[in-house]
């Protein structure tokens, strides 16, 4: 069970502190335009606004520049100085030098940062829409283990989700996406928010340890790190604090 603990003030890091934190930022996209485009570097910039609708753009910005914010706390490094690279699948990552892995998962309106400091991790948040073709998606991207846990689970639309989230982020802690196909893994749920990866071939597994999270009646969320999944500490900020770690390094 993981519970976001709502911080008004800007987070303090402890040094040392052991485990992952996972960050959930309530935003308006419309607010993030003229809020935070100083917090990005100018191909950032460029490419938000290639977003055909303004609500895309906002997302993208306030993306990035929440992400650029929160690592500046952990690296203590100007957020327009830190290095966002990407690997071949477009996953971003820092330069290994900084010895921090992060991943973002976004929804229309929360943004999800997971912060890892010695293995990679990977995020994800869905609203669990009702118009969505569940099923129909379930039977292509679900391996045969999967789709039979599915078929007979008590809420198959709460398990898919479940299950979704779950397979997208480990994909993303991965680092693969989408490019490796889904139905060639299993999530092996041990209760009934926590598994763990098999059945992985030709990739490694390394013993990849998945936990799902409930946001709200509408919304699932899941973490994966290789390894155990211990001492999460999740904290929920609202635009406000993000906006005061930018003006502490006078950006706003
Ligand atoms: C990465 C991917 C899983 C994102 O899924 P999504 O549900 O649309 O979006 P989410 O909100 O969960 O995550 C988006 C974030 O993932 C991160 N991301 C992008 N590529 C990634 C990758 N290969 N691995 C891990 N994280 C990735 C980015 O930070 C992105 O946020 P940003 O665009 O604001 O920087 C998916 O888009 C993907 O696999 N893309 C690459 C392959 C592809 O384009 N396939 C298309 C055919 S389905």
């Amino acid at each position: 069970m993981i519970d976001f603990k709502f911080l008004e003030q800007i987070p303090t890091l402890e040094k040392g502190r052991q485990g992952f934190d996972l960050w959930l930022i309530d935003f308006e996209p419309s607010e993030m335009l003229s809020l935070f485009s100083t917090v990005l570097v100018n191909e950032e910039r460029v490419a938000a606004a290639r977003y055909l609708s303004a609500e895309r753009t906002g997302l993208a910005i306030a993306s990035r520049a929440t992400l650029r914010l929160l690592l500046s706390l952990y690296l203590q490094k100007h957020p327009l100085e830190i290095e966002i690279l990407h690997n071949e699948y477009q996953k971003p990552m820092l330069n290994p030098s900084d010895q921090l892995y992060f991943n973002v998962s976004h929804s229309a309106d929360q943004i999800l940062v997971g912060i890892s400091r010695h293995t990679p991790i990977g995020v994800d948040i869905e609203s669990m829409r009702t118009d969505t073709d569940w099923k129909n998606i379930a039977k292509h991207y679900s391996s045969p283990a999967e789709y039979e846990m599915l078929n007979s689970a008590e809420d198959p639309k709460f398990f898919f989700y479940q299950l979704w989230t779950a397979k997208e982020a480990f994909m993303k802690g991965y680092g693969t996406g989408f490019h490796f196909p889904l139905n060639q893994f299993t999530i092996e749920y041990s209760d009934s928010l926590c598994g763990k990866v098999t059945s992985l071939v030709p990739l490694s597994p390394d013993h990849w340890q998945i936990q799902n999270f409930q946001l709200s009646d509408s919304c699932m969320g899941a973490v994966a790190v290789p390894g155990e999944l211990e001492s999460i500490h999740a904290t929920r900020l609202s635009t406000q604090t993000i906006k005061k770690i930018a003006a502490s390094w006078n950006l706003v």
